[in-house]
Order: structure tokens, then sequence, then C-alpha cells
């Protein structure tokens, strides 16, 4: 087989990260992150509790060419090397998705080289092989400020979905009970931090259908158990223990359904992605279940656990390996299903 090496620079801007990186790969080897910058807007949305999308595209355009001359700087490559560009086309904020993708069709046009457009989704799910020669088969959980995806993956590009969840994404709870409990934004980090002062059982949340069937997950229930919790309390808030009792009932949930779905579908290997995979208890949860059922366990690198461009780069390094573009005339789509 003729080996072709490939660098690809990709963006992602689906939502309050603007993020660059350049990859550099070839067919059953290791890839090479030689750059990945991620400039995030955390603070600039922190004080409205959440991502307020006009602000997030403007700032998305401000800073994309810099980080793009950052990028290029920390790869040591030239715009002129570059293979292929990539950037995100969906899920996410409309606005937002527009600029990097846009960028990136620019520089595609501009140095007549393709473009491809990556699923956001598919980013995160690829996000724990990038140094790996490949993606073998497994059960993914992608888990996120935006999505609780239980995917079967046979390989890169054949994935077929066997669960998600009804209502809320398990990022989306932490989120929302962070608010609730007066903690800044995202509330995922935070609760993490504060739950390591509490007591895992102090309260006994729900575990809203964790002994259903399906491989379907609800946060919601768990989310307002939280609130009604918190308006009984008298004196002083137990934060430590609502954080603690919150997130045991949020790890409980996602390592059963997650174990369940593997030997459902007959994986002896799960792959944790997504922000939400960052949680070092939930990681530990995972560890522990994953060795007492004989699975093998995969989580991507913490950096490239929250939105980066690395995993859109990756994602499209494979695709471009195989010879796909995608058309300069295609749209984003900020409800983009992966399967
Ligand atoms: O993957 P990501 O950066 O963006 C989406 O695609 O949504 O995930 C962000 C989500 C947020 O909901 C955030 O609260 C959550 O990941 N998160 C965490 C932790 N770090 C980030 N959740 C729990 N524990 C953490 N340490
Ligand atoms: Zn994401």
């Amino acid at each position: 087989m003729k080996l072709v090496v490939a660098l690809i620079l990709a963006i992602e801007s689906s939502c309050d990260e603007t993020a660059v990186a350049i990859v550099r790969g070839l067919r059953g080897h290791p890839t090479e992150v030689l750059a990945s910058v991620v400039a995030s807007q955390i603070p600039l949305h922190r004080e409205y509790g959440g991502v307020v999308p006009e602000l997030a595209s403007r700032n998305h355009s401000l800073h994309l060419r810099g980080l793009v001359e950052q990028a290029l700087g920390d790869a040591g490559v030239g715009m002129h090397e570059i293979d292929a560009f990539a950037a995100t086309n969906g899920p996410g904020l409309a606005s937002s998705l527009l600029i990097g993708s846009t960028a990136a069709k620019g520089m595609a046009c501009a140095m007549k080289r393709p473009f491809l457009a990556i699923n956001h989704l598919e980013g995160h799910l690829l996000s724990p092989f990038i140094h790996q020669t490949e993606v073998p088969p497994h059960l993914a959980l992608v888990v996120s400020g935006g999505h609780t995806l239980l995917l079967d993956v046979q390989g890169a590009g054949r994935y077929q979905k066997v669960g998600g969840t009804r209502d809320d994404a398990a990022g989306e709870a932490y989120d929302k009970v962070g608010k609730m409990l007066g903690l800044p934004y995202p509330g995922g980090p935070e609760i993490e931090r504060v739950a390591k002062g509490g007591n895992p059982k102090a309260y006994d949340f729900p575990r809203s259908m964790i002994h259903d069937p399906h491989l379907d997950f609800s946060f919601s229930g768990l989310k307002t158990a939280v609130l009604y919790t918190l308006q009984k309390v008298q004196g002083e808030v137990p934060l430590g223990d609502l954080a603690a009792s919150f997130q045991a009932a949020v790890i409980d949930i996602l390592v059963h359904k997650t174990l369940r779905a593997a030997k459902q579908v007959g994986h002896d290997r799960i792959a944790l992605s997504g922000g939400v995979s960052l949680n070092r208890a939930l990681r530990a949860a995972f560890e522990v279940a994953c060795e007492a059922a004989g699975a093998e366990l995969v989580v991507a690198s913490p950096v490239f656990c929250t939105d980066n461009a690395a995993m859109i780069a990756f994602a499209a390094l494979l695709r471009h390996l195989e010879g796909e573009s995608s058309p300069l005339a295609g749209d984003i789509h900020p409800n983009l299903p992966l399967v």
C-alpha cells in the first residue's frame, strides 16, 4: 500500500471554544498532533450563567485569525504545506458554526485544497484513539454538555446509535444543578470540586430508567429532585453533600447503562469521550466497573475531552486518507445527527 502522509488544519467553533489544530498522519500509524490551540470564552459567558450565542460568534471571528497563525507557528509548517482544511459543520450554535466553517472553506479555496465538513460528535467519539494506530470495534459513550450518546462502533465511520438521552444531556444536568447551587458556569468542574468534600450517600437521588431494558438516559428528574431537596433545606446549604450525591447518581446511571450496552452489543472495549469524561470520579468508577466486567477502557486524554480542534482534525484526517472531501457549497447543520 502507498504510504501517504497528510497534514490537516481544522477549526472547531461549534459553541464557546475557538480552536485550531494541525495534525499529521498516515494510515496505520499514530497521529501526531503538531498544534492544538483553544481560546476559551468561559470567562466571557460566565457573567450570564451560560453561553450567549451572539457573543460567542463575534468572539470566534475576532480570535480565529490569530489562532490559525499561532497553530501554524507551533506546528512549524506553512499554510502551503497543508493538504486539507476542515471545520465542524454541526451540531452546535448556527452563528458559531458558520464562522469556523466559512474560515476553513476560505482557506481551502485560497490554497486550492480540499475541504472537509466534520460532525462534532464524530470528533468526540474518535478522540480517545488519536494516538492509536486504528479505531478498533468498541462501545462508545460520548458524554458532553450537549449530548449523552451510546454507540456501537465497528471502526472509523461505522457507527450505530444504541442509546441516548431523552431530555437533558449529562453535562447539561451538571451545568443546571451547578447554577441551582450558586456555582459559577460551567457547573461540571465546579460540582466535581465541591463534591470532594461531600458525602455521596447523604441524599438518595433517583437513578431514572437505570433498570429499564432500553439503553436511553433521562437526567431531568434527577435535576428536579436536587431542586426540591434544595428548596426544603433550612439553614446553611450542604453544598458538598448535594453535589456529591448528585454526582454519584449521574455516575451510577452512566456506568450501569454503558456496561449493559457493551454486554448487549457484544463489545469488550469501552471508550469515553466528551467534556464530562474529564470527571475523575466518573473515570475511576468506569475503571472499577470495566475491570470487574473484564472490559478494556479507553478514555480520551484530558486535553481532548472538552471541545478542541485536534479531534476534528483527526476525524478529517481519517476521511481524507479515504479520499473523501466535502462540497464548498455545503451548509452548516445546528442539529446534525451522527447517525
Ligand atoms: O465536550 P464539551 O466541551 O462541549 C460540548 O460538546 O458540550 O463539554 C462541556 C461539558 C459541560 O457541560 C461541562 O460542565 C462538562 O462538560 N464538564 C464536566 C467536567 N468538565 C467539563 N462535567 C463533569 N465533571 C467535569 N470535571
Ligand atoms: Zn463538544
